[in-house]
């Protein structure tokens, strides 16, 4: 793990954390944070992304950490300790054609790593961080802290064949519920995002360069929008597009083991 920038966070300007925000929709967001004119942090493990960020972008502050390790992961929020956040996002996810490849050893951990493990970690961090500051500081309504995460629709269908990144990011939203409900009485507000197909490089990598054929799927900058609009409408489970909402809506009205038929046969066709 290193530090790019020392920083700076005593100032009165906002402070972002982006963790998984080296690309992606975690890096749109904090882009976006950076032309409304917030001091952004963004976490990655990847060494070339984060050479980017500081090329392009100097004033983000980067931080290495490969989040599927504990220890590294610690030593990243220590030093994080140090400073304040209004706003923390938690966009790092890991993400496979499970239904198409078998879910080899190697995914099952990172996925179960990133996506839930250090989730876990780093809210448990940022939450007792929050409530620290609330109590220090005490905190006015307009500049209430944030924590968000970023899980995903699919996480919000619940039937026994789901994947491991379904139930992982169905765990995300069960934890994002439990922390807004804990942390309400120190005025900090939490928001999940479960979001539809984002036209990410991750995604496309995924789909051999091109994901234009998944169903309903967005710009980033849709996306960024989105998540905007629900952090500034403090939505407990913001769940968009919308049309994807109706239709999950409505699949989880259905008998279970019908659900899960359509689902496996919907699936288990090659991306
Ligand atoms: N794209 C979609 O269609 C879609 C739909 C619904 C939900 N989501 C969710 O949205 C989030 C962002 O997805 P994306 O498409 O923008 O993918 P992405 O570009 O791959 O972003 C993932 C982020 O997680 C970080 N990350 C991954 N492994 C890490 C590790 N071991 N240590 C530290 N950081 C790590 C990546 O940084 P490094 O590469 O630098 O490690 C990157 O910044 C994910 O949680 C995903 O599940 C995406």
């Amino acid at each position: 793990m290193k530090t790019h920038v020392e920083d700076t966070a005593e100032n009165h300007t906002p402070h972002i954390i982006v963790v998984g925000g080296t690309s992606g929709l975690g890096l749109a967001l904090a882009l976006h944070h950076l032309q409304l004119g917030w001091q952004v942090s963004v976490v990655g493990s990847n060494e070339a992304k984060i050479a980017d960020i500081n090329n392009q972008h100097p004033t983000i502050v980067t931080y290495a950490c490969d989040l599927t390790d504990v220890i590294q992961t610690q030593s990243l929020l220590d030093k994080l300790s140090a400073t304040s956040f209004q706003r923390l996002v938690y966009s790092a996810g890991s993400y496979t054609n499970e239904r198409v490849h078998h879910l080899n050893q190697a995914d099952s951990d990172k996925m179960l790593a990133i996506n839930l493990q250090a989730f876990a970690q780093v809210f448990r961090w940022a939450s007792a961080q929050s409530k620290q500051q609330h109590q220090s500081l005490g905190v006015s309504k307009s500049d209430r802290p944030s924590l968000i995460c970023i899980a995903s629709i699919a996480g919000t269908m619940d039937y026994p064949y789901a994947s491991l990144y379904a139930k992982s990011k169905r765990a995300m939203i069960a934890a994002a519920s439990a922390y807004r409900a804990a942390l309400a009485p120190y005025n900090i507000q939490v928001n999940c995002i479960a979001s539809g197909y984002i036209d990410t490089q991750a995604l496309r990598d995924l789909n051999d360069g091109d994901a234009s054929h998944k169903p309903f799927i967005m710009s980033t900058p849709t996306a960024v929008d989105e998540v905007m609009q629900a952090i500034y409408n403090d939505v407990a489970l913001a769940i968009f597009p919308r049309s994807m909402r109706y239709i999950t809506r409505a699949l989880n009205h259905l008998p279970k083991p019908l659900l899960n038929w359509i689902l496996r046969s919907k699936l288990d066709k090659s991306s």
